[in-house]
């Protein structure tokens, strides 16, 4: 059995930068036709020159690959309209983070009032800048998610042609706002439509499951493989690929983050036709992001086979989602 699927887009992907992004850049590059590049390095990405630079070193870390970065800046309160024009035609969206909420995130935003962002996603909003947001409070772990759903729907009511990303929703809450608001849509990540907390710390504690927001209930998981298995045009798939090295995940402080780059595609098939919804993955993993973002990624087709193959232990350090476990699907070429 095969499985075809047109320009596979990762909405969602921490590709970091140095060493790092020349080990994992290539394993997204290899599957997808291109991806939302997630802005949180050290310093953030805040600047045009930051975003060409950044671009330009994810180019040579995929070399010959057809895959193409859709850029990113990290929200910063101070950029002015003028600016933003100037910066329009390098990026696809605009990450925000509140302060000091995951990795990263220090200079994120401490006060997500309206009236303080409001001259920013105005000029968003003018320029068609979606707005792409890690909507997380600081409140107690498993509800932060539930918490931030107010703030999303005060900026969806404020700014109604601005295009609002909630970022790797995790809950059912999520799924019910993205239906009260047209200008609401989300991603979902891998690691959310396969765990619940329960896969994470229900037994001996999987480190390497731990991430921001992190992974809830059944019924949360249930509600998210409801959309994504739909193909819904609210969602699209995102992959939250975050990757660490393994000593920053064995460890006290255990860092935030799943890898999963290298599995994504072969994981969803198998996913999704455990569903017997198949033929839904390519708008979760492509047409419905083309949509949302009016994009259109390079030409490039990925063939998955069904064949069993074994997930290695680690990539260059990091460890992969199902290291060591047997997948079914892989995935045979890309042209
Ligand atoms: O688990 C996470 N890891 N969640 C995030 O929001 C950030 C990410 C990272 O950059 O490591
Ligand atoms: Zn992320």
């Amino acid at each position: 059995m095969e499985l075809r699927l047109r320009a596979p887009l990762d909405m969602h992907l921490h590709l970091r930068d140095g060493e790092m992004l020349r080990s994992v850049a290539p394993l997204s590059a290899r599957d997808f036709a291109g991806g939302l590049i997630m802005p949180n390095l050290v310093p953030p990405v805040t600047t045009g020159e930051m975003v060409r630079e950044y671009r330009a070193s994810i180019e040579e870390a995929i070399g010959e690959e057809k895959f193409r970065p859709y850029m990113t800046l990290f929200f910063q309160e101070e950029y002015s309209y003028d600016f933003l024009k100037e910066v329009r035609e390098e990026i696809l969206a605009i990450k925000l983070y509140p302060a000091g909420i995951t990795t990263n995130s220090e200079g994120g935003i401490a006060d997500l009032s309206v009236e303080r962002l409001a001259p920013v996603l105005e000029a968003m909003s003018a320029l068609g800048i979606p707005l792409s947001v890690h909507g997380e409070t600081d409140g107690f772990v498993m509800d932060r998610e539930a918490q931030f759903i107010p703030i999303y729907e005060k900026l969806a009511l404020r700014f109604p042609d601005l295009t609002i990303i909630m970022e790797h929703i995790t809950t059912k809450e999520a799924v019910e706002a993205l239906f009260r608001h047209e200008n609401l849509y989300a991603t979902i990540t891998l690691h959310h439509l396969s765990i619940t907390l329960d896969d994470l710390a229900g037994g001996l504690l999987r480190p390497h499951l731990f991430c921001k927001p992190i992974a809830k209930r059944p019924e949360d998981r249930t509600a998210l493989r409801k959309m994504a298995f739909l193909g819904h045009e609210k969602v699209m798939f995102g992959s939250d690929s975050a990757p660490h090295p393994r000593e920053k995940k064995e460890a006290s402080h255990c860092a935030a983050g799943v890898f999963t780059a290298p599995v994504a595609l072969p994981a969803l098939a198998q996913l999704f036709e455990g569903a017997g919804v198949l033929e839904n993955l390519q708008k979760f993993v492509s047409d419905n992001a083309r949509r949302i973002y009016g994009i259109t990624p390079p030409d490039k087709e990925v063939l998955l086979v069904k064949e069993k193959w074994r997930v290695p232990e680690s990539y260059g350090g990091v460890v992969p989602m199902f290291a060591g476990e047997e997948l079914e699907w892989r995935v045979e070429s890309a042209l």
